[in-house]
């Protein structure tokens, strides 16, 4: 009897991470494959073009959510949501990562009783302030099936309750995607655009509302980044969140020394980031995306629910105060590149781990 996999998708940091194991499921004729987007993340720069990069097939359904407050975003998802997982019917529902559509989705397929699986699980900062927090807590409290990333994640979930036998470590999916698509995007040019061949130079991305909404916060970390990109240009992909935020407060920023961009494809993003120098972000994926390639990385925040890529990988924490990014920044530029420790099983084939645990629940 065929079995459908119904997937949700909501943000930009989703379709790579729901990219490898929808390939990998086209290799089993006996799951069905239904993809919903929600819409949560609607520009063509934010979704399209990334959906196009990592050549995942147009939605079965596109939700149309748009923005709002986190009540109106997860409220509107959750009633879209139920009236497709309702019409549609499935046999288990995958979510990825920790955005409100993970959050929101998760909840709706467990009030219907359809078994949820969610890839990323167990990952905690122990910071409640930060929504994805609270979305990641929600979204493991009702899995049935918990794939980890790492050791401390299957720890945390234990200390939480979740029954050992949920939990399976299986690696990382976008670990996956950037090694399938590392060799794809060297047909990209964007770094020959920006006249940066051969030369050194960073790569920043920031967007935390911890960083970006408020006014004192972003001006200490624009100014700390516009002198640190004296003494080596930096390239900055905005996203819709930061650039808002810069615009309204009118910050200026030099063109010389932050290449200020709209947000770039992934298939550009990997390639930039594969040649930078270092990277400053406040992202959860590019801190383990830098650490599978061995490229510094400076994260702009006080915690991390990724703690394996500061004990083994390349990853720092920096805080959000200027005067330490510039520091660190500086320190990072001199060294000369460390010994590359990549965690254990985060080597492309998660999502094959992942697809094999779902066909046997499944059968
Ligand atoms: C969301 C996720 C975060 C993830 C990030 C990656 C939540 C709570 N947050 O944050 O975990 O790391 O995506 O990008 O789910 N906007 C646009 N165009 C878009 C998308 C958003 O203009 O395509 C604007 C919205 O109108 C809003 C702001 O950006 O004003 C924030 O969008 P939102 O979806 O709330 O969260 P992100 O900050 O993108």
């Amino acid at each position: 009897m065929r079995r459908k996999v119904l997937a949700v998708v909501g943000a930009r940091p989703n379709f790579m991470k729901v990219a490898p194991i929808w390939r990998e499921m086209e290799k089993k004729p006996h799951l069905s494959r239904f993809l919903v987007h929600t819409g949560q993340h609607y520009d063509a720069n934010m979704s399209k073009i990334v959906f196009y990069d990592l050549r995942l097939p147009e939605p079965n359904v596109y939700l149309g959510v748009g923005s709002g407050s986190h009540g109106e975003q997860t409220g509107r998802i959750m009633i879209e949501f139920e009236k497709v997982l309702s019409s549609e019917g499935a046999d288990l529902v995958l979510v990825v990562g920790d955005v409100n559509s993970t959050m929101a989705a998760a909840l709706v397929a467990e009030k219907l009783q359809i078994p949820v699986a969610h890839v990323e699980a167990g990952l905690r900062s122990f910071d409640r302030t930060m929504p994805e927090e609270i979305n990641r807590m929600v979204t493991d409290i009702v899995a049935t099936l918990l794939f980890t990333t790492s050791p401390e994640a299957e720890l945390n979930l234990l200390r939480e309750g979740v029954g050992r036998h949920k939990i399976y470590f299986v690696g990382n999916v976008m670990i996956d995607s950037l090694f399938y698509y590392l060799p794809l995007a060297e047909g990209t040019t964007l770094i020959e655009d920006l006249g940066l061949k051969g030369k050194p130079y960073g790569l920043v991305t920031l967007h935390r509302p911890s960083n970006v909404d408020d006014i004192d916060t972003l001006r200490g970390i624009v100014d700390a980044l516009v002198e640190l990109g004296g003494d080596c240009p930096l390239v900055f992909p905005v996203h819709p969140r930061t650039r808002k935020a810069i615009e309204k407060n009118k910050i200026k920023i030099p063109p010389d020394r932050l290449r200020v961009l709209d947000p770039i494809g992934y298939l550009e993003f990997v390639k930039l980031m594969s040649e930078s120098k270092l990277v400053l972000t406040d992202s959860g994926g590019i801190q383990e995306e830098t650490t599978a390639l061995g490229i510094p990385c400076l994260t702009v925040r006080d915690n991390t629910e990724r703690p394996i890529t500061v004990e083994m990988g390349t990853n720092r924490l920096v805080g959000g105060t200027g005067d330490r990014i510039v520091d660190e920044g500086r320190k990072a530029l001199k060294q000369t590149a460390g010994k590359r420790r990549v965690p254990e099983l985060w080597d492309g084939n998660a999502a094959q781990r992942i697809v094999q645990v779902i066909d046997e629940f499944l059968s």
